[in-house]
């Protein structure tokens, strides 16, 4: 079974209870769970992985090659100042897909500029806890069409 690797970067250990009106109401765990869920379904084994720290999400891209066969990355307020970031985004051979619950580019213009897509495959943004699962629908009719 193809595995995935889904990665959230800073502040999003704190969903359900940080900024609700922007993020909603659901927490990580759940989150997590569902797309675990949602994974088994469509054959995908769903790994997560959260942290606040640059470097850790760096660590956890560099080991996603050798084992996954596609990312869903939220770099959080990452997503708007790492260069190192999208250096390790553009090192992977396999597709990252950018997910972000809010709707990035409604918001303030520091947000509206991403680091990071233009080394991924595409991004999703404004769907809540769903962009996630889009993202990983996303993925998995990639690796169809590859497979
Ligand atoms: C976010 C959007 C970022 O601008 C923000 O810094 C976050 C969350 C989102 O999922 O909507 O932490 O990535």
């Amino acid at each position: 079974m193809a595995a995935i690797l889904v990665l959230h970067g800073p502040n999003l250990n704190l969903l359900g209870e940080r900024e609700n009106e922007i993020y909603g109401e659901t927490s990580l765990e759940e989150i997590n769970l569902r797309l675990r869920q949602a994974g088994a379904n469509l054959g995908l084994e769903v790994r997560t992985f959260q942290s606040n720290s640059e470097g850790a999400l760096i660590d956890a891209l560099h080991d996603a090659r050798t084992w996954a066969a596609g990312v869903v990355f939220n770099p959080g307020g990452y997503t708007h100042t790492s260069v190192a970031l999208r250096d390790a985004v553009a090192a992977l051979r396999i597709p990252v897909v950018e997910v972000h619950l809010s709707n990035v580019d409604q918001r303030e213009e520091f947000r509206q500029r991403s680091l990071i897509a233009p080394a991924c495959v595409g991004k999703i943004s404004g769907f809540g806890w769903r962009s996630y699962l889009l993202g990983l629908y996303a993925l998995s009719f990639i690796l169809q069409a590859e497979g």
